[in-house]
């Protein structure tokens, strides 16, 4: 019998369908520390209201982490918060694999390095402080890019933004590499179309969701769960 009563994070879907995923891959046995952890994340993001990806689409992302097996090493997390995706995406890892993960807010990420430390991930995730569009220039090229700091407090200032960071993440991206990159629907505002408000994030989305799919260097496609999450493989 499956429990769907357990409490999701306030960012997952109260769509019935993803609450009972949520609730099977709740009954997927993970190492204990790092489960003790994740929980303790997901109290502290629904009663802070810090945007997580949660159960769901964590799982989703180690398990397309996980999909290329010992190839996968290199991994960027673009929004580390309180390092409850970067814990997701190291576990997905094989041994000597690493996670690369950049915070804007130097608070934020001091949280994510106590987690980290206490779920036992430590020498598999290293945290940045800074704004990726500085920090990334400046790094190598990576197997697999999660990209999640596309919310309209970061990005409502400039709708050329999502497509600036598309390009980035394009750039330090190898070639069969995986791009992810959440909140493709933009709180839904992109599937509303034109009764939506034409705010700069929307544009701004709207413009990066146009130049994936059209790029003929990508394959991918837009998983319809919780706000969108793009999955894309660079192809040249
Ligand atoms: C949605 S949260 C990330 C959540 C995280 N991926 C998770 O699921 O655990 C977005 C984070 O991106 C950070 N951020 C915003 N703009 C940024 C930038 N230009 N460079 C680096 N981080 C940024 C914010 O401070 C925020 O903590």
């Amino acid at each position: 019998m499956i429990n769907t009563s357990l409490p999701i994070v306030p960012q997952d879907s109260t769509d019935q369908r993803e609450v009972f995923a949520t609730a099977l891959v709740r009954q997927a046995p993970l190492p204990e520390r790092l489960n003790t952890v994740l929980l303790e994340m997901e109290k502290v993001a629904r009663d802070e209201g810090i945007p997580v990806i949660g159960r769901l689409e964590g799982a989703i992302v180690r398990t397309l982490t996980a999909l290329r097996g010992d190839s996968v090493t290199r991994v960027l997390d673009l929004g580390t918060a309180i390092g409850y995706s970067a814990l997701w995406l190291a576990y997905a890892l094989p041994e000597g694999g690493k996670v690369t993960s950049i915070e804007l807010d130097p608070e934020r990420a001091a949280r994510a390095a106590d987690f980290i430390d206490r779920a036992g991930m430590a020498d598999r995730i290293e945290i940045l402080v800074g704004d990726a569009f500085e920090l990334v220039p400046e790094l190598g090229t990576y197997d697999l890019i999660f990209q999640d700091i596309m919310k309209h407090r970061y990005f409502g200032s400039d709708p050329s933004l999502a497509t600036e960071l598309l390009k980035l993440s394009k750039a330090h991206l190898e070639v069969n590499g995986l791009l992810m990159i959440d909140n493709a629907f933009c709180g839904g505002g992109v599937v509303a179309g034109e009764t939506a408000e034409h705010s700069n994030e929307l544009v701004g989305v709207r413009n990066m969701n146009t130049a994936l799919a059209e790029d003929p260097d990508f394959d991918g496609v837009i998983l319809p769960v919780r706000d969108g999450l793009w999955v894309a493989r660079r192809t040249a």
